[in-house]
């Protein structure tokens, strides 16, 4: 592609065109309850390899492929070898934020599965995802729409800042329910494995199957060279260029702690109700996990507008979403956690 990237609206002439761009195998930025993802046929290996080259994405992490439908997963994973567990998650929480990694198809190519012979499969709730996958006529490779590193997009602003002047189009679907990217899950027989948590939680994975796990690099880096279940957990993630740090304690202990730290370029990150006589520069993310969830990414992007060079996070609770919020600041803050 060469020129401008169309900012499309999500009307029926936005995503027939997001349609038309796509089936010619180029990139377009697409909504999702999630994030934002930058889309492309997923059976084109050209069209897919132009994602990695957009993003700066290691070849060696897959991509999720999407579809418009929870019935057309056989058209991405391979029938035979869908478990009972996978269909009853499918059946469950599609459409939504949940991707499934289950063996692939032959005509999905190795390099939207990285190489792997299993694939990441989601059908979103988003309805203009949804329309945009079917105007396609295919299946949709896509990851966060973000350059490799950077906070994920929940706005088409967002995407814009990223990739204007480098992709086709980004259809506008207004700001991302969810917030962070889908709840990410692989299987050994029937028994559920938490690869990365989203907005589908762990309680809930629980309540449908019974025994579900969360991955160890749910919460803890991957050591040195250890052979890891989702290529993704290596890599560092979600950071903006302000340092994140995150910090374990009490509200008085973070607030003494912060305040000793205080400068022009040092900002906290408070849910609403904390901003009351904070004695530092601040930004807040909503009061509970769900809210937390949703305007994380945008904060963090907003940190670096503002040229701030550090900014304090308080640890949240991991409980629901919350686990999801935690897994993400973790990254952003290279799994470095200061006790107060
Ligand atoms: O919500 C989302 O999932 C968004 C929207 C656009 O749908 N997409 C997204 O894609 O977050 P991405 O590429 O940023 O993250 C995909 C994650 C990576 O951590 C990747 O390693 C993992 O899913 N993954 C994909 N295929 C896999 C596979 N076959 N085995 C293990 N992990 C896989
Ligand atoms: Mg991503």
């Amino acid at each position: 592609m060469s020129g401008a990237t169309e900012l499309l609206p999500a009307s029926r002439e936005g995503i027939l065109r997001a349609g038309e761009l796509l089936a010619a195998g180029e990139l377009v930025g697409i909504p999702t309850e999630t994030v934002y993802g930058l889309a492309a046929d997923a059976r084109n290996p050209q069209a897919v390899l132009r994602i990695f080259q957009a993003k700066g994405r290691p070849a060696d992490n897959p991509l999720i492929v999407h579809i418009a439908d929870a019935a057309d997963l056989e058209q991405v994973a391979e029938a035979e070898q869908i478990s009972k567990t996978a269909r009853k998650l499918a059946s469950l929480f599609w459409p939504g934020p949940l991707t499934l990694v289950l063996p692939k198809r032959s005509d999905i190519p190795p390099e939207t599965s990285a190489g792997l012979d299993t694939v990441g499969i989601r059908c979103p709730s988003h309805p203009a995802a949804r329309e945009i996958i079917r105007a396609s006529g295919t299946v949709l490779a896509a990851p966060s729409a973000n350059l490799s590193g950077t906070p994920s997009p929940t706005l088409a602003s967002h995407v814009m800042d990223d990739f204007s002047g480098r992709i086709a189009a980004v259809v506008d679907g207004g700001p991302c329910q969810v917030g962070l990217e889908s709840t990410v899950v692989s299987f050994e027989g029937e028994r559920v494995r938490l690869l990365r948590p989203g907005g589908v939680t762990l309680e809930q994975l629980r309540e449908a199957v019974g025994g579900a796990e969360a991955d160890p690099g749910v919460l803890q880096p991957a050591a040195e060279g250890e052979r890891v279940r989702s290529p993704g957990m290596k890599y560092r993630h979600y950071s903006p260029k302000a340092k994140v740090v995150l910090v374990d304690g009490e509200w008085p202990a973070f607030t003494a702690y912060v305040e000793a730290r205080s400068g022009p370029d040092v900002y906290a990150l408070l849910s609403n109700r904390e901003k009351e006589g904070f004695p530092c520069r601040c930004l807040t993310y909503g009061d509970n996990e769900e809210e937390h969830a949703r305007a994380l990414f945008d904060k963090l992007r907003e940190v670096d507008k503002l040229g701030a060079r550090t900014v304090y996070v308080r640890l949240p609770s991991q409980e629901g979403v919350g686990l999801a919020v935690t897994n993400r600041l973790l990254r952003a803050a290279g799994f470095e956690v200061v006790k107060v």
